[in-house]
């Protein structure tokens, strides 16, 4: 039973465009992936959009480095970042930027709504300065020693060594990271947004507490946030930087621009406008406060806050509709270990490909390992071969090798209808709404476990009625048939119900078997012998394990 049909918008958080995409971005971008070619086969109206993050300090600061602007920098690095996505079959339908005149005029006229009702304020405030390099420093470009043990060169925030917290006026001998020069502080004029306001607390309370279905831990999290009525620790939000700076100026305030995190949410908007300019889409319909669309951001647990108060706070009093949910996961581990540079873990997106790897199989691997919670995840190497070659081509690309050949040999690739009408079949047929509701909460890891599942009961029938025997007693063709064509049709089964994961490998399927893309509905619309299939090609192979040894040794 497929379910009205639904009208959503679903984003993957916005990454930087100072750096390159690694695996532990691409847990995120399968994560949403997944889920949205799961909504597109349930028929639903579906449009994913995602852009690069372009502004702020680091890519100002990191184009001048290397003696690029900063829209050569980010024009660089979106053709990176595009291609690791088509690498990855990330299906976006616009992949865009926040440097965009769509997110300007958006950024500044949702600006100019907050400060029409009152949730603007200007407010003077002392901050560290660069007086060679004549800027403001955030706290990460100033370094020192450490207060507590004097080590050298710790960052603002705290002692690699020691482990202190403490702020970057406790440094001992700081330092400009950019120019060498001993901070100074300046006074100047910051704009805020005003989310201590009764109204935004009272707003916010009731959108993570009560109209929202966050997750558990994030709604306790916002919790905490939002207090009881006059027990809020919501401060209010700086949304301004001081010139020079790489990103919008705000309006009425020369040299003042928007805080990259202002305009970078904002920019989930504005790629949709751009996306529904194209395609002739009513952008407005799916944004007003009353409308009957639903709107997702799939986000990592560090970028909670700004996704689940700050982002809500601003669509609502800029007269927009907010957030249907948020759905935010934990970080990737190696091997149980934060990813390392020195240990050659930071994985990049582009080494994968590169070194020879399917990204199917990390799609898979990574499917194996979400659900709906924040939890971390771990890429144990070990294990990510032996999941492959075992669940993946053991389990699941076998059922074909093993059954198609005498099909296309014996019988010209035709089915038998009849044999069709089988209980393995029909047992597997009936899970697709548990699958579909697995899916649909994100319980990837528990959906997978169903379907191979069902993959064991598959290879259990075949090894049963043993096929290669059946084949060598010209007497029993009929049965050899039957036993092919039921193991075939489990395969479009399974595959039906692993496409959200591995589009590729399914598409091969889809072509072999000769049938049309598979939606969740084809449940019901079983191989014919009116469609014969074509001959067996191969649709994936093993992982080897020295394979790991040279990804590991391309990313030290
Ligand atoms: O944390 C990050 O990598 C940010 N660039 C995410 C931005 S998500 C959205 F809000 F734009
Ligand atoms: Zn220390």
């Amino acid at each position: 039973m497929s379910s009205p049909k639904r009208r959503l918008l679903i984003t993957s958080a916005l990454p930087y465009a100072n750096g390159q995409i690694h695996i532990g971005h691409l847990v995120e971008y399968v994560q949403t992936d997944i889920w949205v070619r799961f909504q597109r086969m349930r028929g639903h109206e579906v449009h994913y959009v995602g852009a690069d993050d372009t502004h702020g300090t680091p890519i100002m600061l990191r184009a001048e480095k290397e003696g690029l602007t900063p829209k050569e920098l980010i024009a660089n690095v979106w053709k990176e970042h595009k291609r690791d996505f088509d690498d990855f079959l990330i299906s976006f339908d616009n992949y865009y930027t926040t440097d965009s005149p769509e997110n300007e005029t958006l950024s500044q006229s949702i600006y100019l709504k907050l400060r029409d009702a009152g949730l603007i304020e200007m407010r003077a405030i002392e901050q560290a300065y660069d007086p060679v390099k004549e800027m403001f420093l955030p706290d990460r470009f100033i370094k020192g020693e450490c207060p507590k043990c004097g080590a050298k060169d710790q960052y603002g925030d705290s002692c690699e060594k020691c482990g202190a917290t403490y702020s970057p006026t406790d440094l001992k001998n700081p330092f400009s990271v950019v120019s060498g020069a001993t901070p100074i502080k300046k006074v100047s004029d910051h704009y805020f947004f005003k989310l201590s306001d009764p109204r935004c607390e009272t707003f916010l309370r009731e959108w993570t507490q009560v109209k929202t279905p966050l997750q558990p831990e994030a709604r306790n999290k916002m919790k905490e946030w939002v207090g009881q009525p006059g027990d809020s620790k919501l401060g209010d939000w700086d949304i301004s930087r001081d010139a020079p700076y790489f990103g919008f100026e705000i309006p009425d305030a020369p040299g003042k621009y928007f805080y990259v995190w202002l305009d970078a949410p904002i920019g989930y908007y504005a790629s949709f406008l751009n996306y529904c300019q194209s395609k002739g889409l009513n952008f407005e319909e799916w944004v007003r406060p009353d409308t009957a669309t639903e709107q997702y951001h799939f986000i990592g647990k560090d970028i909670l806050y700004f996704h689940t108060l700050f982002w809500p706070a601003t669509l609502h009093f800029a007269g927009y509709r907010t957030p249907t949910n948020v759905f935010a996961h934990g970080f990737l581990t190696v091997d149980g270990e934060k990813m390392s540079k020195s240990r050659g873990t930071l994985i990049s997106a582009h080494s994968v490909i590169t070194s020879g790897f399917n990204p199917e199989w990390f799609r898979y691997y990574f499917a194996t390992k979400l659900n709906d919670s924040m939890e971390d995840l771990d890429l144990n190497l070990q294990d990510f071969v032996a999941r492959v070659n075992s669940d993946l081509l053991g389990k699941y690309i076998n059922i074909a090798s093993r059954s198609a050949g005498f099909l296309v040999k014996r019988f010209d690739g035709v089915v038998s209808d009849e044999a069709l009408n089988n209980p393995l079949l029909t047992e597997i047929a009936s899970a697709s709404e548990k699958i579909a509701a697995l899916y649909e909460a994100r319980e990837y890891a528990k959906a997978l476990r169903t379907i191979m599942e069902l993959a064991d009961k598959v290879n259990g029938f075949v090894d049963e009625n043993k096929p290669w025997e059946i084949a060598k007693d010209p007497e029993r063709e009929a049965d050899l048939q039957r036993v092919c064509s039921v193991t075939l049709e489990a395969f479009r089964l399974l595959s039906l119900y692993l496409k959200p994961v591995l589009p590729q490998v399914t598409a091969g399927v889809e072509d072999f078997l000769s049938i049309p893309a598979m939606t969740w509905n084809d449940v019901k619309a079983p191989l014919s012998s009116k469609n014969p299939i074509k001959a067996y090609k191969h649709l994936m192979a093993r992982v080897e394990a020295p394979q790991i040894e040279a990804l590991l040794a391309a990313n030290l």
